[in-house]
């Protein structure tokens, strides 16, 4: 058996951004409404004509990652790309980075995981490495929320959190098992599916032809559909549980959390947890008010910044928690 430990990272951004004020210009919202709600001020979204896609952004995250590991394509064993908004509906984004990368006949894995995709996706790599199976693992979470979402006042409770962009990292051996990811801790709660959702049943029941035969203007079940209240309440419960369950797994506490990178759900959900766990301010990172909520690329991308600023050094524990749609949560304890 060997540890796994994060290799390389690299994160991609689309250049267009939307502020709170340019929403304000097509929606009935407000900057001050944006920010004291979710602590968003800006977000990135691809403009219609961009070449950026879900696969494509993961492209070009994962690109950075492998080179920031010091390796080349031909090093990577196997690809694991958590999204909720892959490019199709049917093949996965990871055959699409597979390709794009020119990569030999690697394995690719989808993670349909959303807001956890990412935990869920380094905890799959990590069994992968500890096994001896592989030894280098490409881990994708992107997303391409901005066609999907509803961008006038009908759709302004959902619209105005969402981003796209792209993390990746480089997951491979490590041979000094006091080191690397020590711990991760998945969790899932199918009841609640509806509270946080594209409603539409999907395929079997009905299909996107459907929708389209319909062509009701009224039809808002393509849509995502957020329960915002009911989800704040859960996130704030399971993500300070699964904290605690990582710390306890290690007989660590509070105290020896270097960096705690929460999902970038909201910045309301990020500062309850700090309190509740009384962190200082050098203890959480946050990058939301910058990008918005990426889904499955909010940790890579908040990883990658934290790195890349020099918040994480050698011997750090960092603590990696998600909570959302499913409900689905999870977290990751690493010695860096
Ligand atoms: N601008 C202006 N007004 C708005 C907007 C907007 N963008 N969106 C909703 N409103 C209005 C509503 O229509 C409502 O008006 P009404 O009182 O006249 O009916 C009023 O604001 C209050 O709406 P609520 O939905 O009750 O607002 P709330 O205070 O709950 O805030 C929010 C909404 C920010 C979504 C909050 O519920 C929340 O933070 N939930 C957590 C969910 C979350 O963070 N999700 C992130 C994605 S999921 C994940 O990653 C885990």
């Amino acid at each position: 058996m060997y540890n796994s430990k994060i290799s390389g990272l690299g994160f991609y951004l689309p250049d267009n951004i939307v502020t709170n004020n340019d929403l304000e210009k097509i929606m009935d919202t407000t900057d001050n409404w944006i920010k004291e709600r979710t602590g968003i001020e800006e977000r990135r979204w691809v403009k219609s004509d961009s070449e950026d896609t879900t696969s494509v952004m993961g492209f070009k995250a994962a690109k950075l990652a492998i080179s920031d590991a010091n390796l080349k394509n031909k090093d990577i064993d196997f690809i694991i790309f958590a999204t909720l908004s892959p490019d199709y509906f049917f093949p996965g984004s990871g055959v699409m980075v597979q390709d794009m990368m020119d990569m030999s006949t690697i394995g690719s894995l989808d993670v349909r995981n959303q807001c956890s995709g990412f935990i869920y996706a380094l905890s799959i790599a990590d069994q992968y490495i500890k096994t001896g199976m592989y030894k280098n693992i490409l881990v994708i979470g992107s997303e391409t929320h901005s066609p999907g979402l509803d961008k006038t006042t009908r759709g302004r409770g959902v619209s105005v959190i969402f981003g796209d962009g792209a993390g990746a990292a480089v997951v491979s051996r490590e041979l000094d098992k006091s080191k690397g990811i020590l711990s991760t801790h998945l969790h899932s709660q199918g009841k609640y599916a509806k509270e946080l959702s594209v409603i539409s049943p999907g395929m079997g029941t009905r299909w996107v032809s459907d929708i389209l035969k319909d062509n009701d203007p009224d039809d808002e079940s393509y849509l995502p559909y957020m329960n915002g209240q009911f989800v704040f309440k859960n996130a704030i419960v399971r993500f300070s549980e699964v904290i605690n369950e990582a710390l306890q797994k290690n007989n660590l506490t509070k105290n020896d959390i270097k960096l705690l990178i929460p999902h970038q759900a909201n910045l309301r959900i990020s500062q309850f947890v700090q309190r509740s766990f009384k962190l200082h301010n050098n203890q959480i990172f946050n990058n939301i008010s910058k990008y918005g909520n990426t889904t499955a690329a909010s940790i890579p991308i908040a990883l990658a910044e934290a790195y890349q600023a020099n918040l994480i050094n050698n011997g750090d524990i960092i603590i990696l928690a998600a909570f959302g749609s499913g409900f689905t949560w999870g977290s990751a304890l690493i010695k860096w």
